[in-house]
């Protein structure tokens, strides 16, 4: 029976643009290996990875969004070889396009409030068709995308029956609260007229708000970031404090099967009988070789979306400041984003050939070797919910330079805490001069303390950053809310043929559904935009190539490239 079940809008390695991904694609894994089986269910895009699935149909119905009926089926991907079992809605017109947020230009489908509250409908939908005693003990909600279903089943006549459940929800990503205009609110099924004013927030419908108040439990990705969304969080900040009794900061784990240097297939060299610097150093070697450094000089990089919520447009000056004044520092830099940012990295790769590279594309194979080959990786965050690059980046050797912010402060100690549990540097105001002040101090303590930086490696290789730490913090919330959770035998192969939902009942048939009334509630349109990001896209859609299982695509069989070379040219065209 099905324990957990995780409602996300992307799975790694099904559908991932940012860390919502991976840690939904590794936390059921890892809840499920503790014994307390967890599923997740995504919508199904029309992804390469999805596509080369092979999927069993387990239930079939259809859901009303205002005047129009759409059919879904629910399938389970045939074999669990993830270590837990993944679920899609399938709904044909809604979500088989090939992006999760944007289409392949970048630009946003705009049509993200009928797909998001389709979604929650069929997944609540396909629930109610379990026999009560299978139903999953705690429905696990992800950011804004899922964010109406602890309000949907309190308060939607035709989920009621899901009420008991817990529910809690996780924000991953403050910033996108999924807001819209009370003009779209005949979209949502029909509900307790009482119910109206727990969808609103400042005048207009904002689905995060929405779950703030009405889940069971809310936990957000690091203890720091809760604590910062109590002080800023686009308006949020007094319902985040007056809700503070139900929240937790958890920090994420990382799939330390997937990130481990001694099996990783994505690098070029791997850690043997634990000898850091012989893997370390051939790793750096292969990325000098292949982006024209010198093996001499410090080499600092960045990964990640080059967007302002991660700082990278800090990192242009930063850079230009340290190797005007001579800096015998290299930087790399990967990531797609604002095409400013973007063309700025460019530009820096001509201007200073042998000292700046960039390749502006999604690999995940690259990512890798960086981390393996890396000295250094920055990450100057504004914002950082709890942040795993520099979580992979430890557990490859690789010492972070970040900004004391949100699960950055919480995971990277710096090197001068008299304490001795430095794991990195940190800088705390988002400005050049403490940017520059901070890659200075890592690069100084490269050149003339060469010790320090071995003891620090070794240091931050041996951190437990795995999932099973963290897990553990999950499960008490779960049981404090009343989940009857329970560690048992999960025989995955076994289990599948149980997981399923037993054929729809004739009554659960789309033809006999009719149009939600419209009549439960009249609402005050409001024609203001919504404040913050209500359909804008978490991350930019050339992310979306989900190219994990293709080490094919590995660095080597790209170009690589020399600095002396043109910066390699986006594929994809400018917004
Ligand atoms: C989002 C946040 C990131 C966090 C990740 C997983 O991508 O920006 O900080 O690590 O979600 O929770």
């Amino acid at each position: 029976m099905i324990q957990i079940l995780h409602i996300a809008a992307e799975c790694y390695p099904a559908a991932k643009t940012g860390g919502l991904g991976d840690v939904v694609g590794s936390l059921p894994k890892y809840n499920t290996q503790a014994g307390i089986l967890s599923a997740v269910i995504i919508p199904k895009y029309s992804l390469r990875w999805i596509e080369n699935q092979h999927w069993t149909t387990v239930y079939t119905s259809s859901v009303w969004i205002n005047w129009r009926q759409w059919h879904f089926r629910v399938q389970q991907q045939t074999g669990n070889s993830l270590g837990y079992p993944l679920f899609v809605v399938d709904i044909p017109g809604l979500y088989d396009r090939p992006g999760i947020y944007n289409d392949p230009s970048g630009a946003p489908f705009g049509d993200e409030i009928e797909r998001y509250i389709g979604f929650q409908q069929a997944v609540l939908d396909w629930l109610l068709s379990f026999p009560w005693q299978d139903r999953p003990r705690v429905l696990h909600c992800h950011d804004h995308h899922t964010a109406l279903i602890p309000w949907m089943v309190k308060y939607c006549q035709a989920y009621q029956q899901l009420a008991p459940i817990p529910t809690v929800f996780t924000i991953h990503n403050g910033q996108y609260q999924g807001a819209f205009s009370p003009k779209n609110v005949h979209l949502l099924p029909p509900y307790e007229a009482s119910a109206r004013s727990l969808l609103d927030w400042g005048g207009i419908i904002n689905p995060m708000a929405t779950a703030i108040k009405t889940a069971w439990a809310v936990t957000t990705v690091s203890p720091s970031y809760l604590f910062e969304l109590h002080q800023n969080s686009l308006g949020l900040e007094s319902l985040f404090r007056q809700e503070w009794r139900k929240e937790h900061g958890i920090i994420n784990g990382i799939d330390s099967q997937v990130w481990d240097p001694a099996t990783d297939p994505m690098i070029q060299f791997r850690l043997e009988a634990n000898n850091i610097s012989k893997y370390k150093t051939k790793n750096k070697r292969v990325l000098c070789e292949w982006f024209g450094f010198s093996n001499e000089y410090p080499l600092v990089s960045f990964i990640g979306r080059i967007v302002n919520e991660k700082g990278a447009d800090l990192l242009p000056d930063t850079y230009r400041r340290l190797l005007q004044s001579g800096a015998r520092i290299n930087f790399l830099i990967l990531g797609t984003g604002e095409s400013w940012t973007e063309n700025e990295f460019r530009s820096m790769a001509h201007q200073f050939p042998g000292r700046v590279n960039a390749v502006i594309d999604y690999n995940e194979a690259l990512a890798h070797q960086i981390y393996a080959g890396s000295d250094f990786l920055i990450m100057p965050s504004r914002v950082e919910p709890c942040g795993l690059n520099q979580m992979y980046a430890m557990r490859y050797g690789t010492i972070p330079i970040v900004r004391s912010v949100g699960g950055l402060k919480d995971t990277v100690p710096d090197i001068g805490e008299p304490d001795g549990s430095g794991r990195g540097v940190r800088f705390d105001q988002f400005s050049v001069e403490d940017a520059v002040h901070a890659i200075y101090r890592a690069a100084s303590m490269w050149y003339n303390d060469p010790e320090t930086v071995v003891r620090l490696r070794e240091r931050v290789m041996a951190i437990d950053f795995s999932w099973e730490k963290t897990i553990e913090q999950y499960f008490s919330v779960y049981r404090n809310l009343g989940a009857r959770i329970q560690a048992e035998e999960v025989k995955l192969q076994a289990t599948r043929e149980e997981t399923r939902a037993p054929e729809p009942a004739p009554v659960r048939k789309a033809a006999k559904k009719v149009p939600p009334k419209k009549t439960i509630i009249k609402s005050t349109p409001v024609a203001t935009a919504p404040p913050v990001a209500a359909t804008k896209p978490r991350k930019p859609a050339k992310t979306e190539n989900n190219a994990p299982e293709k080490p094919a695509d590995t660095p080597k069989s790209k170009p690589a490239r020399k600095a002396s070379k043109a910066a390699p040219k986006p594929k994809r065209p400018k917004k």
